[in-house]
């Protein structure tokens, strides 16, 4: 330890042995420098270890021998005169060994006195091992980061396909509610429209009679009875003509019913845009009538090709939307404006109300399926949704304008049917144009029968059946110009009896009309299409009848 020998430490002689003892055990390369020289006076052991240079290296030599690569400019203190003139200060300093290897330290040092001289002592530790270890933790930390951040990146995706998930679930139940309506529906439609095909058709006999029948017989009568009668006749005729106009809303209900519930019937066929609103526009009036005045603005516009039931439910979505946006109370006020007009090639609906209206930053999200602002249970956010992608699955566009305090337009443009329409007067019946056919009526509902012979035995002659065999019998002894089949009968459906029919007598061809009650089975829907035949929904009117027999040339043929 002799080159501690000159540091003088006050107190005992056991002190100074641990001093020394301290210093040359200590962890840390001290070394003894000259302050204003920079000359190394004394090392420890670890001077030694550390720097690769031995004892009699060092001693004697100046202090800058650890780093000779590290010229301070010109007239500027070399990090070792900063680091004896201020002690206390703590420096990394890059030391170069005496094999030349370099390694980074920090230098501090303290101030003493050896024999009357101003002394430093400088203590050098190596960084290397902590270095080594703070990379490898800031690693490790980065590493830790990387996956943290992969882990907060996995997280979201599984929050992403959970939300899709619950949102597919929603749908589907929805899809399966709107189908189990549907079926419904269709049975509901099936079994109300036969028992009202016979009542509107009695009714409508019932007003004949009391019209062309009973004032015959007012002739015989005078005074007060004739006025008495007259009075009862009138009365009745009255009644009678609420009683069809109230049947006549049954029948419209379940005809909407029945489009409702033909959801997987795709097919896009030529729609005069007004008769669908004013279809529509029945459904929901109810809703309206209480909260608004109902306004038509409806300009010339040419037929659209589409599903007809689809945007049927899509202005029965956006009326009951503006239904909803009104308050109550404010019916004299509030207006709901169904306007219609062509742009270009496109015809345009729109339905405007002046109800709350929707905040801007709303406005951009109504069309997401299940947004809704409505109460639990009282909307399911899916409506425009819906709307959107059934306007868009037929090239249309769904536009929506709102003001919050003034109300909202929303805007369906769809595309003008391109081929031209055929011109639907030209193919309308004159009644100059009917004359008397020998009709034969297949179906299995015997009041429907009775009452379709009165309402059509005045204009033609009608044979009845009600059921294949005796159809069979009827037309192996009488010609007849047309059938009117029923398409669901228990024995056998519609199409099988035409095709026994037809085999049997091929002049009926084209000589039958198939009569339908609801809703038939996807099978039967396409072997009917395969036939070339029309199909009538009961209940129909003469009119319509006519118009099926005018466009089948029946009138030309017989
Ligand atoms: N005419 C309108 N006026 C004001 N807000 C409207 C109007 N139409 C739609 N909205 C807003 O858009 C939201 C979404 O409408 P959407 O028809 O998709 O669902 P819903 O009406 O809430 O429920 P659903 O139609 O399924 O019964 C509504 O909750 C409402 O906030
Ligand atoms: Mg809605």
């Amino acid at each position: 330890m002799s080159q501690f020998d000159e540091v003088e430490v006050e107190g005992g002689e056991g002190i100074q042995v641990d001093l020394r003892h301290l210093l040359s055990e200590s962890l840390d390369a001290v070394f003894i420098v000259d302050r204003s020289t920079g000359v190394i006076r004394g090392v420890n052991r670890r001077c030694e270890e550390l720097t690769g240079y031995c004892l009699d290296e060092l001693v004697g030599n100046n202090v800058e021998v650890l780093s000779p690569r590290q010229p301070s400019p010109k007239m500027s203190p070399t990090i070792w005169e900063e680091l004896l003139e201020q002690p206390g200060l703590h420096e990394e300093v890059r030391i170069e060994r005496s094999d030349g290897r370099c390694f980074l330290a920090e230098m501090s040092v303290t101030l003493t006195t050896v024999n009357a001289k101003q002394t430093s002592l400088l203590f050098m530790r190596d960084l290397t091992e902590r270095r080594k270890l703070e990379r490898e933790l800031i690693t490790k930390h980065l590493a830790l980061k990387e996956a943290y951040e992969e882990l907060e990146r996995t997280n979201k995706e599984l929050e992403r396909a959970s939300a899709e998930i619950q949102t597919a679930q929603r749908w589907l139940v929805h899809l399966e509610k709107m189908a189990t309506i549907g079926r419904f529906a269709a049975g509901v439609a099936h079994e109300v429209n036969n028992p009202m095909a016979f009542v509107l058709e009695n009714l409508a006999q019932l007003r004949g009679i009391g019209a062309r029948r009973l004032p015959a017989h007012l002739d015989h009568l005078d005074g007060a009875r004739r006025r008495q009668l007259e009075a009862t006749i009138s009365e009745q005729q009255e009644l009678i003509q609420e009683t069809i106009e109230g049947a006549d809303r049954v029948s419209q209900i379940m005809r909407q019913l029945h489009s409702f519930s033909n959801v997987s019937d795709q097919e896009m066929e030529p729609t005069n845009l007004h008769s669908l609103l004013e279809s529509s526009i029945m459904m929901v009036n109810n809703q309206i009538r209480y909260r608004a005045r109902l306004e038509r603005h409806y300009y010339d516009v040419p037929e659209v090709l589409c599903v007809p039931n689809n945007i049927s439910q899509v202005i029965v979505n956006l009326l009951v939307n503006a239904v909803h946006a009104l308050e109550d109370g404010n019916k004299d006020q509030d207006v709901i404006l169904v306007r219609t007009r062509t742009t270009g090639d496109q015809v345009v609906l729109e339905i405007q109300d002046t109800g709350c209206g929707i905040p801007p930053e709303n406005l951009s999200r109504i069309m997401e399926p299940f947004f809704s602002t409505k109460a639990r249970g009282t909307g399911t956010g899916l409506g425009l949704s819906i709307s959107a992608s059934i306007v868009e699955q037929h090239g249309g566009t769904l536009e929506v304008e709102s003001e919050v305090g003034r109300g909202t337009i929303v805007r369906m443009k769809l595309p003008v049917r391109s081929a031209p329409p055929a011109t639907a007067e030209a193919k309308q019946p004159t009644p100059e144009a009917t004359r008397k056919l020998q009709l034969l009526i297949v179906d299995d509902e015997v009041y429907y029968l009775r009452a379709m012979k009165r309402g059509l035995g005045r204009a033609h002659a009608v044979l009845l059946s009600s059921n294949a065999g005796e159809a069979l019998q009827i037309l192996a002894e009488h010609k007849v110009d047309l059938i009117l089949l029923d398409l669901m009968m228990p024995e056998m459906d519609g199409v099988e009896l035409y095709k026994i029919l037809v085999n049997a007598h091929p002049y009926l061809e084209k000589r039958v009309i198939f009569v339908s009650g609801g809703v038939f089975e996807e099978s039967i829907k396409a072997s009917v299409k395969s036939t070339g035949l029309e199909v009538l929904n009961k209940p129909f009117k003469h009119e319509e009848l006519h118009s099926a027999i005018d466009r089948m040339g029946i009138w030309q043929k017989s």
